[in-house]
């Protein structure tokens, strides 16, 4: 690598950066509408509400959703992910509405799948916009998130989700052990198409607060938060052992969360393994890029393609942003 440098003044990097062409042309790594999931969040009401701490952002009703869904299809967004606001009341300790194929889940799932034709539909398997305390998984007595009693839950969830027509299923609980059992659970029931996106290398982080308020899910986490189950943000080794479990257990994506913060991490992992690797551009990067944007400290199309482009470099195969609209708009437009 040193030979380029002492070889100056023939060798100018520069040339290649000179005019816009040919930094097209020398151009290593590219967002594509083929890299693009929207992030969609639903309500159980009938009218769609702002959520504050995301400016832009929606809580959709049911036919909100689909109207949402036919816009993202139309404008060539290959999936969107759904997370649910779930009423104070439809809350409890197991979490059960998580298991009411009425939910809005389910819903929204079969609405979209009826009326939006070649969209890929994700769900969430955790139980946080379900259970009164806002953890992912079901506390036991001496105030632990019972882990083994979680997984059979979240078994039942991923299979309600498959029935209503899901096409990938995405465990973001991080409990030990949840892919193969949610395989399983969905190969008994024949879903063996149904595909598994593990959050396999998920940090316990503040870019998520913004989402919890979303879907009302801040208020009761205690001051340890999630970091029994969500990693710590210091590790990176424990990353590669996180995904090369959920490989093991059956994964068919491997998902790295956050995004821009964590882009070592990402590309560490799609170097070691090599296999469908997605990441998540989360709440809290949203809301610092919007409100830079709404304040007019950024140029909105250049920050978002450059943190998107900047996932791309890292490896990701695919992202999901909050800013997939606005990306599939700019790409459009050339
Ligand atoms: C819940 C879940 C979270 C996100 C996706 N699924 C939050 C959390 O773990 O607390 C975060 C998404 C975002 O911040 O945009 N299991």
């Amino acid at each position: 690598m040193n030979s380029f440098l002492s070889n100056f003044p023939l060798t100018r990097p520069r040339r290649l950066r000179k005019a816009e062409w040919i930094r097209k042309l020398v151009q290593e790594n590219k967002v594509s509408l083929d890299d693009l999931i929207l992030p969609i969040f639903l309500t159980y009401d009938t009218k769609s509400s702002l959520v504050n701490e995301m400016p832009n952002i929606y809580r959709y009703s049911v036919n909100d959703a689909v109207d949402i869904a036919n816009k993202a299809y139309e404008v060539g967004i290959k999936a969107i992910a759904l997370f649910p606001e779930v009423p104070h009341e439809k809350k409890d300790a197991l979490g059960t509405e998580a298991l009411n194929e009425e939910n809005i889940i389910c819903r929204t799932v079969r609405e979209i799948k009826k009326n939006v034709n070649g969209i890929g539909v994700i769900c969430d398997v955790a139980l946080d916009p379900y259970t009164l305390s806002g953890h992912d998984g079901i506390l036991s007595d001496n105030n632990i998130i019972d882990n083994d009693k979680t997984v059979d839950v979240l078994c039942k969830q991923a299979l309600i989700n498959a029935n209503a027509g899901c096409d990938i299923i995405a465990p973001s609980d991080m409990m030990d052990g949840r892919v193969i059992k949610i395989r399983e659970k969905l190969d008994n029931a024949k879903y063996i198409d149904t595909l598994i996106m593990s959050y396999a290398a998920k940090y316990a982080s503040s870019f998520y607060d913004p989402f919890r308020k979303a879907i009302s899910a801040a208020s009761n986490l205690g001051t340890y938060k999630k970091k029994s189950y969500q990693m710590d943000y210091s590790n990176s080794n424990e990353a590669l052992k996180e995904v090369a479990l959920d490989i093991k257990e059956g994964t068919d994506i491997i998902l790295i969360k956050p995004g821009l913060p964590f882009l070592d991490i990402l590309s560490n992992v799609k170097t070691t393994f090599k296999i469908p690797t997605f990441s998540f551009q989360v709440s809290g990067e949203y809301a610092m890029i919007i409100m830079g944007i709404n304040n007019g400290i950024f140029n909105k199309q250049e920050i978002i393609m450059e943190t998107l482009s900047c996932f791309k470099r890292a490896g990701a195969d695919a992202i999901l942003t909050y800013f997939a609209l606005d990306a599939a708009e700019i790409i459009k437009n050339g």
